[in-house]
């Protein structure tokens, strides 16, 4: 008679007498494993609702790119599937009838993490002992609006922001900042949180990454998963520098550089990096609103990675303070590429080799940068 390992043959053994012992032993490992694996499973789920709900402060709540985010956010895309959480949402007064909306569809959601949504336009309340900001929330260019009249607008919500998180968040909070302008946001906001460590301050250039990873992707044939390492170097504004010289995609034939599988470097130092630059506007252009599903999903990505990490081997690109590397002017909010270790902390890869063409790209956005800065810096004198 041949020997079954599963649970029906354990029963049919136990009929037949002469492996006794075996079967005694078979069952007895069997039923002990299933047991410990429900323990383990009710344990899991009861630690799950025991764990300290995290609370996610998104502002600009009742805007696009928020209704897109609120709902992954909430199912558990980003902080994972067994971690309850607390969402408060900040919009400014007129926008609290359209508020009320999103927190009934919220509360519709039936989210099992969701429990509970506090709606409000007082930053005191939204900041109140959160562990993640969201800043999405920003005054929008108006038509006939000079650059310079968005930086003030923009400076001046970004520096009560700033202030009230400083005041009012938990001083482990960490920020990402994405509404535009987004370096320069997040540096005032910084710069207004002295007692929160400035390494907590970050913003958004994951959906320029993303729009770079799936160019490639689509020009080679791919899976954009295949497409790795690709950076965005600086503002995330046209001046920005996607830079594939230190990327790969697994091809058939083998993982190769994106050079390599190209085979076209006028593409590359071309089009390639006008259609990245330009992609918001092209966006903006067919929809007449700006992109809001791929930014939050880019913002998943971003926060997943600040909480979980990065994969071994790879590299994403953030808009952290400059430390003053590759030669990068220090204090700016600049992308690089960073590396994220699962407990939360990122750095900056270094030594990697910069051609002269990316020099040159690099220090023009890096410049821009320095202007946004000065032109801030003299609205608030
Ligand atoms: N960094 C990026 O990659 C990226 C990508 C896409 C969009 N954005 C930017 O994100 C921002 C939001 O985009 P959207 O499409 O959701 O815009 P939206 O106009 O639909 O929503 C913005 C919301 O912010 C609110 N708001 C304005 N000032 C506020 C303040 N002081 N406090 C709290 N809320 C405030 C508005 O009332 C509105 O509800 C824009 O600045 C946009 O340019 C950035």
């Amino acid at each position: 008679m041949e020997r079954e390992t599963d649970d029906a043959g354990c029963d049919e053994l136990g009929v037949s007498g002469c492996l006794v012992p075996v079967f005694l032993q078979s069952c007895f490992v069997a039923r002990l494993v299933r047991l410990l694996t429900s323990l383990l499973e009710v344990d899991s789920n009861s630690s799950a609702m025991e764990k300290e709900a995290l609370c996610i402060c998104i502002t600009g709540a009742a805007g696009q790119i928020a209704y897109s985010l609120l709902y992954s956010i909430c199912k558990g895309d980003v902080f994972g599937t067994q971690q309850p959480l607390i969402v408060h949402l900040l919009d400014i007064v007129p926008m609290m009838p359209v508020l009320e909306g999103v927190v009934m569809e919220l509360q519709d959601c039936a989210f099992p993490l969701l429990q509970n949504i506090i709606a409000t336009s007082e930053p005191s309340v939204a900041f109140a002992n959160i562990d993640v900001a969201i800043l999405v929330g920003a005054m929008p260019r108006k038509q006939g609006m000079e650059r310079k009249d968005l930086l003030k607008a923009n400076a001046k919500i970004f520096v009560a922001q700033g202030k009230a998180l400083n005041d009012y968040a938990k001083k482990t909070v960490k920020v990402l900042v994405v509404g535009n302008p987004a370096n320069t946001n997040c540096m005032m906001a910084k710069m207004n949180a002295p007692s929160i460590p400035p390494e907590n301050f970050t913003c958004l250039t994951r959906l320029d990454m993303n729009r770079a990873r799936a160019q490639i992707a689509m020009r080679v044939g791919t899976q954009v998963e295949d497409v790795k390492n690709i950076i965005i170097w600086g503002n995330h504004s046209s001046t920005q520098y996607p830079d594939v010289n230190h990327g790969t995609v697994n091809m058939p034939q083998g993982c190769i550089s994106i050079r390599e599988a190209v085979s076209d470097d006028s593409f590359l130092n071309g089009e390639f990096i006008t259609t990245v630059q330009k992609r918001g506007a092209a966006i903006i252009a067919a929809r007449k609103l700006s992109s809001a599903m791929s930014a939050a999903k880019a913002i998943c990505d971003h926060m997943r990675n600040w909480w979980f990490g990065t994969a071994e081997g790879e590299f994403v690109s953030m808009g952290v303070v400059s430390d003053g590397s590759y030669g990068i002017p220090k204090d700016i909010v600049y992308s690089f590429p960073v590396r994220i270790s699962p407990d939360h902390k990122y750095e900056i890869v270094k030594g990697l080799a910069i051609s002269d063409f990316s020099r040159e790209k690099m220090d023009a956005t890096a410049e821009e940068l320095l202007q946004e800065k000065e032109s801030c810096q003299s609205f608030l004198e």
